[in-house]
């Protein structure tokens, strides 16, 4: 598969885990791929948590649960009616989580390129989840991002330190198939928007589309 066909064909998972596990070898190649991405200074702040004992995967699922109640409860009524149908995780059907961390220490006090802005530490650690995922497409496996969690839960659940940051739980695992249009697209929650609403020559336009909802 071309890198091209690879993002194309890349979905979140959340309905289509075949509820077989991932095999360790192709677990460790998604996980290569991960910490092969760029980061700022080379400093190569994640980590990689691979949970996989059904009771915390339960135990993971519960809580997200009880975040998507949060959310749903948050909306007005006609939103409410759009989001209900829409299955937000695949946590215990993928059978292996994946928690990925930002750890803002590493690399010490003076990060080249961090010193003007400090997310750049943050946004390495999604190239590396962005490079999981297409890997993960390459090699058949399905991944879904999790985001429905308070931090406290997770950091306890699979003992973050507390100077560590939890970027993501990503549900990994062999799928039947892949969705050839997004969820939250199908369900009628939000479309992907135009190129050419996105792509500017020059400068920021004035009348910003992109504020529009
Ligand atoms: C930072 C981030 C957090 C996300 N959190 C969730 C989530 O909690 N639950 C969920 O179902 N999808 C989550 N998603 C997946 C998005 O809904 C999905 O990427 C988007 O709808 C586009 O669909 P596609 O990835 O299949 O192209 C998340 C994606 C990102 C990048």
């Amino acid at each position: 598969m071309d890198v091209f066909e690879a993002i194309l064909r890349r979905r979140d998972v959340r309905n289509e885990f075949s509820g077989e596990r991932i095999d360790e070898e192709r677990l460790l190649r998604i996980l290569g791929a991960a910490h092969s991405a760029p980061s700022v200074g080379n400093t190569q702040p994640w980590d990689f948590v691979v949970v996989q004992e059904p009771e915390t995967l339960a135990r993971f699922a519960g809580h997200v649960g009880e975040c998507r109640e949060d959310f749903a409860r948050s909306l007005p009524p006609d939103r409410k009616d759009t989001f209900n149908p829409i299955v937000v995780e695949g946590i215990e059907a993928s059978r292996t989580g994946v928690v990925v961390t930002y750890d803002p220490t590493r690399g010490g006090a003076h990060i080249l390129g961090r010193h003007t802005i400090d997310e750049t530490g943050r946004l390495s650690v999604a190239l590396a989840i962005q490079n999981l995922w297409l890997a993960a497409t390459a090699e058949g496996i399905g991944v879904g991002w999790v985001s429905f969690y308070r931090e406290p839960f997770v950091r306890a659940l699979v003992n973050v330190p507390e100077h560590v940051h939890v970027v993501a739980w990503l549900c990994v695992g062999p799928v039947t198939s892949l969705q050839t249009v997004p969820d939250l697209e199908r369900f009628g929650w939000r479309e992907r928007r135009p190129l050419g609403a996105a792509m500017h020559w020059e400068r920021y336009p004035e009348d910003d589309v992109s504020t529009h909802r």
